[in-house]
């Protein structure tokens, strides 16, 4: 009789000591993987920045971590290792698992990892520049929002290099995207937009207008998107005399409200050795057949002059299902960079390498998108339409940017032409 209290004793004791508490093990879990949007003033719905706050969450918690819905993470482990890979664990979601499960237990104050300062606003720091919209832009509760192009004078008097840019939208859950374009002075590009007023150019214009008619791109918002910090040495460069063109796409959500996106700039101190330019692998032509559940689109880019690809971006809509980049190397020989297999259009997300992937001349990107055009897409919004370009969301796009750094002596345009042929043998 004994040994069974005894025995019984133990395992009450092991059990008291396996479930995990607050502030010892799930607190740095969340201050590592959902703080960064589950807090003031960011995407999050709900801040979950302290005990009270998380407590009456702890079984949306458990559900959203163990079904990988939480954090929002969709790249393929078998390729590429990326710096903003915030997926859990396994053992991290196992520890949040048995938290919930365990009565969701406080533990000890005095366990509590060192609260995370996170910066209120700004996550760049202070801007140097701030362009805001000058007008809040009214978001009604329901129906369609043509993209508004607002083109805003950066006032700026000399050449200056950009080494972070954020966009902060003040009406997020209605914010599908925030595209700023760079255009240099004296562009025709949207010369009929009056400045500050938000312009919805002619839809025979969409093809060019939508990827910003060769100007470049300085930044981007989507929901789950971190600021543009650059390595030192590597910067955007924005000439005197710009505009910035504010691409806005609105998505109605339920709930009428209005939107104020400001852009803030932080500027290099020196000029740097590398430019950031923002291509894209993109297929305009497609017509996505009816009914189709796995239609395959293809699109590529051929490297002329080395690079350092640092960031990617698929884009597609509602039939979007999976995306790949590879790169063909000078050999041939082809290697996948990053494979997203479960894309999701309410998760615009950016993939950054952790380490930089080289481009040497004479290689080519290639970018395949995956449409699901069937009944059996939740999202499809007509399983009997030809799908086509467009930029609504019940139209589609096949695009994968890529973050190029290159020499800074060549510009968009001289980046992605051909060297000039050696002038030998013509003496
Ligand atoms: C990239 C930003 C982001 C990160 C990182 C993130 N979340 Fe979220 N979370 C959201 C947004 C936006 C929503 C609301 C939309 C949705 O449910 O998809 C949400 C919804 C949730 C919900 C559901 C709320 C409900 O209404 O049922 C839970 C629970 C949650 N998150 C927990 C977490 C936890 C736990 C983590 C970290 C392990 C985390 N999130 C990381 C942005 C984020």
């Amino acid at each position: 009789m004994p040994r069974i209290f005894v025995s019984v004793a133990f395992f009450c004791a092991a059990a008291i000591a396996a479930t995990p508490t607050f502030h010892k093990d799930v607190e740095p879990i969340l201050q590592a993987k959902c703080q960064s949007c589950h807090r003031p003033g960011e995407i999050g719905p709900m801040p979950l920045l302290t005990y009270a706050q998380a407590r009456p969450w702890a079984k949306a918690i458990k559900a959203a971590v163990a079904t990988r819905k939480m954090p929002p993470w969709f790249a393929d482990k078998a390729h590429g290792r990326f710096a903003n890979d915030w997926s859990m664990t396994d053992a991290q979601i196992a520890t949040v698992t048995a938290w919930a499960d365990g009565g969701a237990p406080q533990g000890k104050p005095a366990d509590a990892p060192k609260a995370i300062a996170w910066p209120d606003g700004w996550n760049i720091g202070k801007p140097d520049l701030t362009v805001r919209i000058q007008d809040p832009f009214p978001i009604p509760a329901q129906g369609k929002i043509d993209y508004q192009y607002v083109v805003l004078p950066s006032g700026l008097t000399e050449d200056k290099w950009v080494q972070m840019a954020e966009i902060r939208p003040t009406f997020r859950q209605a914010v599908h995207h925030v595209v700023v374009f760079i255009r240099e002075k004296g562009s025709p590009w949207l010369k009929e937009a009056k400045p500050g007023v938000p312009y919805v150019p002619p839809t025979n214009q969409q093809f060019q207008n939508t990827l910003g008619a060769g100007n470049d791109i300085l930044t981007v918002y989507t929901p789950g998107m971190l600021p543009d910090v650059f390595k030192p040495g590597m910067a955007k460069f924005v000439p005197a005399g710009c505009d910035f063109v504010f691409q806005l796409h609105y998505t109605a959500n339920g709930k009428a409200g209005e939107d104020q996106s400001t852009l803030g700039l932080i500027f290099a101190k020196e000029p740097p050795q590398q430019r950031v330019l923002s291509l894209g692998v993109a297929n305009l032509g497609f017509a996505i057949p009816p009914n189709d559940p796995n239609y395959a689109v293809e699109a590529r880019l051929p490297i002329y002059h080395e690079g350092t690809l640092i960031s990617f971006f698929p884009h597609m809509h509602l039939r979007g299902k999976a995306f790949e980049f590879r790169l063909q190397h000078p050999s041939g020989e082809k290697e996948t960079l990053l494979k997203v297999n479960k894309y999701d259009f309410n998760w615009q997300l950016a993939y950054r390498p952790d380490k930089p992937i080289v481009l040497p001349p004479g290689s080519r990107l290639e970018g395949t998108a995956w449409f699901d055009n069937s009944a059996n897409n939740p999202a499809n919004p007509d399983p009997n339409a030809t799908v086509k370009w467009g930029e609504q969301s019940w139209e589609e796009m096949m695009v994968g940017f890529v973050d190029i750094a290159v020499d800074s002596k060549f510009t968009r345009r001289s980046y992605q032409r051909p060297a000039p042929k050696p002038a030998g043998g013509a003496q």
